[in-house]
This record gives structure tokens, sequence and C-alpha cells, in this order.
């Protein structure tokens, strides 16, 4: 049967690469968009599906209780997935109230609204709300510890984790007390197209098109587990069919690197786009580095994050055991396609971080 979806953040780097899956993978259901549109929300990333008569899009903030109330029954939603955040470490280190606003009090406004509609009514809706979670609340691990299973105790170490960590709590308690069908999912570090030009590889391909320094925290020997985009969707499609409500799933692909090695590995594959296609010289004539196959010369250690988690690394086991999940995307390969996908899409990273395709993106987009 056809399903009704509710996107919450599905204009930001993964929530969008979610709706473009699902769009592609289930043509018959409606999926509805709500976003804020934060510096981190982009119409442009749902551009090519905006004529899709099966998307609607509204702008709105997760906080607004009514209209999430609204949006489930005006439009028969069956089944939420939760993306809306704050989602930037850095950022909830400068300013955490965002964070607290949207990590948890938005959480709980979509889990009373749901409660209401779903479960309040006269008789109990069938529903699904699925919230997604990062391995960053699980801590940060040794260089030999095992890696988080589902099992790990909570111990986030910054303002956006402990933020998160606080909403998974609440997510259960729904479950628990009110018997809210819930999953969850705590997935490892993601890249791919559509990733806001501040996380580590997006910034230093951008970085690297413009001769820019590459900064990199502390000693650069942190480590996190780097999962292609489009593989966090497939895992959470997996949950919303066959995952048991109440649990949560493990979302990753057994790819740890540290930072340096990340830097040095999207600068190598740079050099060799640049030396393959004459192409790229011509387009990004600033890349003066990359031309000249020395972008290791742009690498600068600078002081560290605070509180810097030194290693994440997500054992997936559980999810490939119960619900047949495996990453479909070599590292290998996807990052190459990602690195492309930079050196194609330079109007969507120009003007991502101008805001000027915001606007335009916005005037032209005819489901709002
Ligand atoms: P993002 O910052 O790129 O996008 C967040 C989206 O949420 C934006 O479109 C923004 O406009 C929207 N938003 C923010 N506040 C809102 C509000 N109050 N109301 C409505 N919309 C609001 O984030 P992302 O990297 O795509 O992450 C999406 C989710 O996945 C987050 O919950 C994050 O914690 C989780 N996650 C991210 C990663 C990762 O590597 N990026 C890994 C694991 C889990
Ligand atoms: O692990 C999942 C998490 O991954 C998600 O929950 C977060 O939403 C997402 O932002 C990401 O968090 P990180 O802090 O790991 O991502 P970021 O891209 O900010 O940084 C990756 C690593 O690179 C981290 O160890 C910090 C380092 N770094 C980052 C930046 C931006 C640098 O060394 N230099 C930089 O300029």
């Amino acid at each position: 049967m056809a399903k009704t979806l509710l996107v919450t953040g599905g204009a930001g780097f993964i929530g969008a690469n979610f709706v473009h899956y699902w769009l592609a993978q289930y043509p018959k259901d409606r999926v509805i968009v709500l976003d804020a549109l934060t510096y981190a929300g982009n119409l442009a990333n749902l551009d090519s599906v905006s004529a899709n008569e099966k998307l609607k899009f509204i702008r709105g903030n997760i906080c607004d209780t009514q209209l999430v109330e609204k949006i489930l029954v005006d439009e028969a939603v069956d089944t939420l997935v939760h993306f809306a955040a704050e989602s930037h470490v850095d950022r909830s280190i400068l300013g955490p109230d965002a964070f607290i606003e949207t990590n948890i009090l938005g959480t709980y406004s979509l889990l009373k609204a749901a409660k209401k509609v779903w479960l309040d009514g006269p008789a109990p809706v069938p529903h699904r709300f699925h919230h997604v979670s990062t391995d960053e609340v699980y801590g940060t691990l040794g260089p030999n510890d095992p890696a988080f299973t589902e099992n790990t105790p909570y111990a986030p170490n910054s303002p956006y984790s402990a933020s998160k960590a606080a909403s998974d709590h609440l997510v259960r308690a729904y479950h628990h007390t009110y018997g809210l069908q819930v999953t969850t999912s705590n997935c490892s570090n993601n890249y791919g197209p559509f990733h806001f030009p501040e996380k580590l590889i997006p910034l230093v391909i951008t970085n690297i098109l413009h001769n820019k320094k590459l900064p990199v925290y502390g000693d650069g020997l942190q480590i996190r587990d780097w999962l292609y985009v489009e593989d966090h969707a497939r895992g959470i499609d997996l949950v919303l069919q066959k995952g048991q409500v109440g649990e949560n799933y493990n979302i990753g692909g057994h790819n740890e690197w540290a930072n340096i090695n990340i830097v040095k590995l999207i600068g190598k594959l740079l050099e060799q786009e640049f030396a393959a296609d004459s192409r790229w010289a011509e387009k990004y004539p600033t890349a003066a580095a990359a031309i000249a196959g020395d972008t290791e010369s742009l690498i600068t250690f600078v002081k560290d994050r605070p509180g810097h988690d030194r290693r994440y690394a997500i054992d997936a086991a559980k999810t490939g055991r119960e619900l047949g999940y495996k990453p479909q995307e070599s590292f290998e390969s996807g990052i190459r396609k990602t690195v492309r996908w930079y050196l194609e899409n330079d109007a969507w990273w120009k003007g991502v971080m101008d805001g000027s395709y915001k606007d335009w993106v916005a005037k032209q987009y005819s489901h709002q």
C-alpha cells in the first residue's frame, strides 16, 4: 500500500538525498517535506524533483506543534522520518541554544503532535515515527576499542551530541510510556552530494578549488567512519520496512579514516581529475595547487576543536543480521563520485555558500 511520509529536514544534506532516494524507489508514495530552511536547508537540494507531483514542500519549524498536527491530519501522514536538526558540532560549541531548541524541543514537539494525532483520537491510527540519530551519542573510542554497538552506553561529549542523545531518550520514552511506534537509527559520518561546505569533506574540496588553506584540527589523527549518503537512506528504508518497533539500529560501512588521510586523499583525487581533464583548470583557474599537483602544501594544522572526540566506529552487525543491511557503495567509488559532483556542481555550492541560490529556487518552486 502506498505510504504518505512526512520528512522533516528534507531540504538538508541527508534529508534531501533521502527524498531523492524515496521518490525513485517508491514512485507511488507521497512525500511531504517540512523544513525551516535554516542556513543548512536549501530548496536547491530538491530542485531536480520539484516537478514531481508526489512531493510537497512546506516551509515551517518542527517546534510549531500545531503546524505539525495539522500536516499529520490534513495530509493523512502514516510515516514520519525525522532528520531536521542543527547538525554541525563546531556551531554547537559556539552557540548551543539552537541545538537545544531544534534537536530537543523540536523532537519533543513532533512527539507530542504524533501522539495527539495517532494515539489520542477515538481509534489509534497505524503509524511509524522514525528518528534519525548519530553515532556521536556513544561518545569517543580509544584506538583498540571495539566499535559502537546498539548496547554501547550513551556518553555524548559535545552540545550537539548531547542534544541528539536527549532527543533519542525522548523518542524511546514515548514508545515505552505511550506506545508510540518508533524506531531510531544511529549512523556514522555521511558524505556525498549536497553536503554543506562547512563539513570536512566538502570544505576540503571547495577550499582546494579556491586554493585556500585546508584547516586540520589538532594532530589530524582523529578517526571518523565514512558512509556514502545513499547507503544511509537504504538503511533507513530497511528499518522502516523490517525494523522492530522500539529498537535502535546502527548504520555504517566499516570505513575508518584518520582526518589527515582523508584530506590528503581528496587532494590526490582532485590532482588526478585536473591532470586527466583540462576542462577543470579552465573552469577553476584559481586552483593553483591542484593544477600543480601539490595540494598537500595547502594543509595547515590549526587549534583543535574543544572536547574533540578522538575516534568513532560503528558496528552495524545487528542491522546486517536482522534487516539484511549492507552498504552498496565502496569508499573508493563514492569519494570519486563526490569529488566529481562538486567539480560539476559549482553553481550549487557557490549558491549555498552565499545564500543566493536559496532565494532563486524558492521563487521557482511550484509546490509551496
Ligand atoms: P543538515 O544540517 O544538512 O540539515 C538539517 C536540515 O534541517 C536543514 O534542511 C534545516 O533547514 C532543517 N532544520 C533545522 N532546524 C529546523 C527546524 N527547527 N524546523 C524544521 N527544519 C529544520 O543536517 P544533515 O547532515 O542532513 O543531518 C540530518 C540528520 O541526520 C540530523 O538529525 C543529524 O543529526 C543526523 N546525522 C547526520 C550525520 C552526518 O554525517 N551529517 C550522520 C548521522 C546522523
Ligand atoms: O558521526 C556523525 C556526525 O558526523 C554527525 O552526527 C554530524 O551531524 C556531522 O556533522 C558529523 O560530525 P563531525 O564533527 O564528525 O563532522 P565534521 O565534518 O565537522 O568533522 C569531521 C572531522 O574533521 C572531525 O574530526 C573534525 C575534523 N575537522 C573538521 C573541519 C570542519 C577538521 O579537522 N577541520 C575542519 O575544518
